[in-house]
């Protein structure tokens, strides 16, 4: 049994391969935290520690026990209104206006499986391992609300999960104004955060600092989990580095505006609070309604980084990716965007798919432009029929001739969104988000349609599968080309923000279900923009998504880098394209590109037509690479050699092999320097006291050496050099 419930002590403890959580009720009747931490049995309730501190609030029921304060004790579920003054998990509003409320302990059950949320993404269980799930109710019955704290644990997998359910049980509307996925109180030490900003086309950058006393806060509230905060995070012991130390990964399963907020209070405890977006946000729960919290999934190592890492990867590769290509290799794919943009007929979409064919590539992908009237990103969202004048007839020979050399077929699509210019704008305006009476803000010259409403969703849906239906299409490209704003929904009842972003989410998910169970063959890729939607609740629905709109290879290190925190190399869309590149202007070696790209779902987005033969001969033989080294990349261990500053002026990354048996090391040098120094890049994750052979060159290492000292990176001239070192166990 992973969870061990003291009935006496009303102890909780859920443990896991190597972890352990720990609660408890205590005085009063509230849920305290214990303890989230390497595996131990024991009690923690000796973490506890009651002084009586001026200024922080006491339950009624205590009266003249004053050390008894909510506001200094770690608690599972905290909220505003009963003495504890850091920032809460969960807020309530009721008809009268009045905030907050008193959480207490009522019951528990034990379920013999891991939960699931009913139209959310949740963690699951595969055939052969063991899911259980604790739910502690709690209530305040003289607001009228109960809430149920879901812990689901997968014990192989060092997994805890949680969300919550609120639910209404007075017979008035209340309101609510925040409900975090999880808080996690840390009664000691000091932490740093590890988050993952970034903008458009520079997603997921890498940033550590120390959480200080106040409130940081991070999120979004663009109605998307956004390019510029990713809804995943790590709090770090201060001494945590990739090989040794605490530290915690956390990552929500929810594909729209969140926030997350850690704060080091007045004696120096920590908070962590996550889940969707709490600004602008008033729920209304009518009685006996329930508001599902999306779930948060957590692992802890006491080992560093790279070990948090590899638990988190498995994680979403295995117990929240689904689908036909969950561990399948993905077609290697040429993608039509940076090829020709919207400048293409129905010949030239066949010939990219002839030449790329004739390279290896296995499936061509039509990007965007093949639908409505749509010659560039003015018009035509909304009108999902095919162009066919532009196609040359329809779409079904068009794919024919594809898959007739041998070709996979994937196609792109925005169902979320509506031109101005667009039959459908004309005919269903209020499927738009826009304010009555007001202009509303656009972006890419595009509104955002209204995915909170069942006949919004339906008539997309409808449109599309209409065309889907009639061809053979193996992948999807799903895209999301704005932040959403003029929210205003033409339906009944409450139109506050992040009611109907909530709703919104929902109804994406539910497009998403049911497009997978229409075409269960069918394998989609998600996008926003590139990674403005790259969270670990919209791999659920999608098993990879497009990394980022920059494919310049020496972005891609350090987009890739922060990435790879949370994410497994399989969810990472990565794309070999031209240079001088169409973002940045940067010229790159082709195999620099390649190496780059590798690391992750592979393919090529570039007019095939510009180049040379002696780069046509680099693509067969890097499609080669990518197949003999597949597996290793996607099923092996990832380890990051260098770290986010690049201090030697290398990056380097490498693949592990479980059983230790073979590597692929790859280095990319980032800085040229005359006479430079030898940078050595330590290879991680080896048997050490194995020998290891280069399968190209025959040069021997000991284990040990490439743990220690590491492997030199040859001094070659030029800028941006790539290798790639395959060393395996002699
Ligand atoms: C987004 C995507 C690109 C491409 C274009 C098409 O920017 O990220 O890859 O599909 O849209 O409009």
């Amino acid at each position: 049994m992973a969870i061990l419930i003291n009935e006496e002590k009303k102890l909780f403890t859920l443990n896991t391969k190597n972890t352990t959580y720990q609660m408890k009720v205590i005085d009063y009747g509230y849920l305290a935290h214990l303890y989230y931490g390497k595996k131990m049995d024991g009690d923690m309730s000796y973490v506890i520690t009651h002084y009586d501190r001026g200024f922080s609030g006491n339950p009624y029921e205590a009266q003249e026990h004053r050390e008894f304060s909510l506001d200094n004790i770690p608690l599972e579920y905290s909220c505003y209104g009963n003495g504890d003054f850091r920032t809460p998990a969960f807020n309530i509003k009721d008809i009268e206006g009045i905030h907050g409320c008193d959480l207490r302990y009522v019951s528990y059950e034990v379920m013999d499986s891991k939960y699931s949320l009913k139209g959310l993404p949740a963690a699951y269980t595969n055939d052969g391992e063991k899911g259980e799930t604790l739910k502690i109710v709690l209530q305040d019955p003289q607001v009228g609300v109960e809430v149920d704290l879901l812990y689901g644990i997968i014990e192989d997998k060092d997994l805890i999960t949680r969300s919550a359910i609120i639910r209404n049980i007075s017979d008035a509307d209340i309101f609510v104004a925040k409900a975090s996925s999880v808080s996690l109180d840390f009664v000691t030490g000091d932490y740093d955060l590890i988050h993952f900003h970034g903008r458009h086309a520079m997603e997921r950058m890498y940033e550590r600092e120390a959480i200080n006393h106040g409130v940081k806060k991070i999120g979004s509230t663009r109605g998307t989990s956004s390019h510029q905060h990713s809804p995943f995070v790590v709090i770090a012991g201060k001494d945590a580095n990739e090989d040794a130390g605490d530290c915690y990964g956390i990552s929500l399963l929810y594909s729209g505006s969140f926030n997350c907020e850690v704060e080091k209070d007045q004696t120096d405890q920590v908070r962590l609070n996550m889940g969707v977006q709490d600004e602008m946000f008033e729920y209304v729960l009518y009685p006996e309604s329930e508001f599902v919290a999306p779930e948060v999934v957590m692992v802890y190592s006491p080992d560093g980084f790279a070990d948090m890492s590899h638990k988190m990867h498995d994680v979403v590769r295995y117990n929240i990716c689904r689908g036909e290509y969950k561990t399948k290799r993905r077609p290697i794919l040429i993608n039509s965007w940076e090829a020709v943009y919207f400048d293409f007929n129905g010949d030239d979409i066949v010939n990219i798919a002839k030449q790329a064919s004739e390279l290896g590539v296995e499936m061509l992908v039509l990007d965007d432009g093949w639908f409505g009237v749509r010659n560039d990103d003015k018009s035509g969202l909304g009108d999902w029929f095919v162009n066919e004048d532009k196609m040359g007839g329809p779409m079904a020979d068009v794919v024919k001739r594809v898959k007739d050399l041998g070709m996979k077929f994937g196609i792109w699509i925005e169902p979320e969104m509506v031109s101005e210019k667009s039959n459908l704008f004309k005919e269903h305006p209020d499927y738009a988000f826009v304010i009555p009476g007001r202009k509303p803000v656009m972006g890419r010259s595009q509104l955002n349609l209204d995915f909170s409403r069942k006949e919004v969703v339906n008539c997309i849906f409808d449109q599309m599968t209409a065309v889907l239906d009639k061809i053979d299409v193996d992948y999807i490209k799903m895209d999301m080309n704005r932040s959403i704003l003029n929210v205003y929904s033409m339906t009944e009842g409450i139109q506050n923000n992040g009611t109907i972003l909530y709703k919104y989410v929902l109804g994406v998910y539910d497009f998403m279900e049911r497009l997978q169970a229409r075409y269960p063959k069918m394998f989609i890729e998600g996008c926003s923009g590139g990674g403005g939607r790259f969270d670990a609740g919209m791999m659920y629905y999608t098993p990879q998504i497009w990394c980022s709109d920059d494919t310049d290879a020496i972005c891609r290190l350090d987009i890739q880098y922060g990435t790879s925190f949370g994410y497994p190399i399989s969810v990472v869309g990565s794309h070999v394209s031209a240079v001088p590149n169409h973002q940045t202007g940067r010229t790159t070696p082709f195999n620099t590109r390649a190496v780059v790209a590798m690391a992750g779902s592979f393919g090529y987005e570039l007019d095939l037509n510009k180049v040379s033969d002696e780069e046509k001969e680099e693509v067969k033989a890097q499609v080669e690479n990518y197949k003999k080294y597949w597996d290793l990349l996607h099923n092996g261990l990832y380890y990051r050699l260098t770290d986010a500053d690049k201090s030697k002026g290398v990056a380097a990354w490498s693949f592990v092999a479980r059983d230790k048996s073979e590597t692929l090391v790859n280095i990319v040098t980032v800085e040229s320097f005359c006479n430079a120094p030898v940078p050595f890049v330590r290879v991680k994750g080896l048997d050490v006291d194995a020998t290891y052979v280069d399968e190209e060159t025959g040069a021997e290492y000991s284990g040990q050496g490439l743990d220690q000292i590491g492997l030199p990176v040859p001094l070659k001239f030029g800028e941006y050099n790539a290798y790639q070192i395959h060393l395996v166990r002699k």
